[in-house]
């Protein structure tokens, strides 16, 4: 196999919002000033974005930070589509071509889109791990430098696989961008796995700012789903929610209840944390959002935008705008990023934090 080299960045997402991934990568490259054009099939699960000029690569694989992309799961350095790979040897090929991605390999994940179309290719691709991987490290690529770039094969089909690479402080930590999380049987609702994702993909393992003794507020908090997660923490919870919150949960003696509206009620003394998962507008969330911020009255915010059926990234950046301003106004430093997030469905996860 001809050797090639690095040409596009491929970037899983949830399926469905493929438009919306592409718009966003176009813009936040062109913020790089690297222009090009986008791959992305409707409900494919994935887009593939290729500069114009082949060495504008670089600059993307050095400054475009993954936090950046809201709406990619992954982000992967790729070369071209590698198609055909004969049925009865696969490997002696696709190691051919890895050798040009780079020396070593931390990892080799091997990956399809989250699409109902690509399970029935993840029985091929959870049987085709393990020789992979044994002539990875028989050819002296695999290392155990944890920051050596990770091996990417994402497969369109048994015989069609983009290979590529991602930097582990710059990617999603999780094949195919996927926690496998477990519902804890005590939680009182599903949701309680957008918090835990959120914490996880935005604080890492051990956060500093998520720690015993603090106090947060949760705005739309029944059943409790959300307050579950701090109470697990040890973090006292005021849930604010006419809906009625799960009775266990009462039972741990550190929630507050009030059934009161969460669009009027601010704490009497500042918090920690505010989580917010108000069905809502998403306009009227991120106004709210930047009121907490701007007055002083969390460090810290984790909250959802329920974005709307069409012009999803525009509805995005609106909000975005709304808390920057707010804040700038203000005068108050923080850090702001989006993601959306495996568990969430028509909808973004926002992290907040005062700097
Ligand atoms: C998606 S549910 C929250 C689920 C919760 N995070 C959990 O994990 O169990 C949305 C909640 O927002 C509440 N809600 C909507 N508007 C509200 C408002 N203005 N004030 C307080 N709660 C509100 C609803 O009553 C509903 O319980």
């Amino acid at each position: 196999m001809e050797k090639s080299s690095i040409q596009s960045l491929l970037l899983y997402c949830r399926p469905g919002f493929e438009k919306e991934c592409a718009a966003e990568i176009q813009a936040q490259a062109q913020k790089l000033d690297v222009l090009g054009y986008s791959k992305a099939s409707p409900d494919s699960g994935y887009v593939l974005f290729t500069p114009y000029e082949p060495d504008h690569m670089a600059i993307l694989t050095k400054q475009l930070l993954f936090v950046d992309l809201c709406f990619a799961r992954q982000m992967v350095a790729v070369l071209p589509l590698v198609s055909g790979l004969p049925v009865d040897d696969r490997i002696s090929p696709l190691l051919g071509a890895v050798s040009g991605l780079a020396r070593q390999f931390s990892d080799a994940w091997l990956e399809t889109a989250d699409t109902n179309d690509a399970k029935e290719l993840s029985v091929f691709v959870r049987k085709f791990q393990g020789p992979l991987t044994r002539s990875i490290v028989d050819a002296g690529l695999a290392t155990n430098k944890a920051n050596a770039p990770r091996l990417h094969l994402f497969f369109l089909n048994s015989t069609t696989v983009y290979l590529g690479i991602s930097r582990p402080g710059n990617s999603s930590p999780w094949p195919m961008g996927i926690p496998r999380l477990k519902f804890p049987r005590s939680a009182p609702s599903r949701s309680t796995l957008k918090l835990e994702e959120a914490l996880l993909f935005f604080l890492g393992d051990d956060p500093k700012s998520l720690q015993p003794g603090m106090k947060a507020v949760d705005l739309g908090a029944a059943p409790g789903g959300w307050t579950w997660q701090l109470v697990k923490r040890s973090i006292r919870v005021t849930a604010v929610d006419n809906g009625p919150m799960d009775r266990e949960l009462m039972d741990s003696g550190i929630v507050e209840h009030l059934r009161v509206d969460g669009f009027r009620y601010f704490p009497a003394k500042p918090v920690d944390w505010l989580v917010c998962d108000m069905v809502e507008q998403p306009s009227r969330i991120a106004t709210l959002i930047g009121r907490w911020m701007a007055g002083g009255h969390c460090r810290n915010a984790m909250f959802n935008l329920k974005l709307p059926m069409k012009k999803r990234y525009e509805e995005l950046k609106q909000c975005r705008a709304t808390i920057e301003e707010t804040l700038d106004n203000a005068e108050v430093p923080f850090k702001l990023a989006f993601k959306q997030l495996y568990h969430d469905r028509e909808e973004v996860t926002g992290y907040l934090v005062r700097l």
